[in-house]
């Protein structure tokens, strides 16, 4: 997109929210000039969503029983990203694999944060599988989504070493101090009209 519009985010959450809250307060802070015009969820209590109301932010959850299939949906939340004019989704901690149909939908427009150096570790729990396969050195991933989850366009990455005696929880946690200052920077470039693709690779200029 043109580095001179205001871009306008949205977050996709269904637990905790501290990335959401990393891309927010890069916002707040004037770091990337964006506006984040949704918060969403596919979970009522997802901690994140209360914490974007006391920040005044738009939320919006939408109960996935509700619907008869996957697709019908993410139909419902392409419609409420559509009627926003979002120009970037950020997937944070949003445990719900997309369909085919929203990937196509928004190509190159979402952007996912993953706990571990892809193509290593896709998938869930992979703190623990990153220790249990004894790897010197784990860290995180931004990527653009493609249909074959944790598998998109590589943006940034961070790296972190793996201790002997690391637990599940101390290794998520140093890779999060990471995870918060890679994907507000990985928003921050597409922002600005930074990132180009070609093929399965991301260029930044
Ligand atoms: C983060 O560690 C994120 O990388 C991970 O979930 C956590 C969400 O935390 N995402 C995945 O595992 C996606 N496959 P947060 O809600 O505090 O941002």
């Amino acid at each position: 997109m043109s580095p001179k519009k205001r871009g306008k985010i949205a977050v996709l959450i269904s637990g905790r929210g501290s990335n959401f809250k990393a891309l927010h307060d890069a916002i707040r802070t004037g770091k990337m000039n964006a506006e984040m015009a949704l918060v969403f969820s596919n979970k009522e209590d997802a901690p994140g969503l209360g914490i974007a109301r006391q920040r005044g932010l738009e939320t919006l959850y939408l109960n996935p029983k509700l619907f008869t299939s996957r697709e019908d949906y993410d139909k419902a939340v392409i419609h409420q990203i559509r009627k926003r004019d979002i120009d970037l989704i950020c997937l944070a901690g949003y445990m719900r694999v997309l369909t085919p149909l929203f990937c196509q939908q928004f190509k190159h427009r979402i952007m996912n944060i993953h706990p571990a150096l892809l193509p290593s570790f896709p998938g869930l729990h992979v703190q623990q599988k990153a220790i249990d396969w004894g790897v010197r050195f784990s860290g995180a991933t931004v990527h653009f989504v493609s249909e074959e989850v944790d598998m998109g366009p590589i943006i940034l990455q961070a790296v972190v070493p793996v201790l002997q005696d690391d637990t599940e929880e101390t290794l998520a946690a140093r890779i999060l101090v990471e995870e918060h200052k890679i994907y507000p920077e990985a928003a921050r470039l597409f922002f600005e009209g930074r990132l180009e693709i070609r093929g399965r690779k991301v260029f930044i200029r």
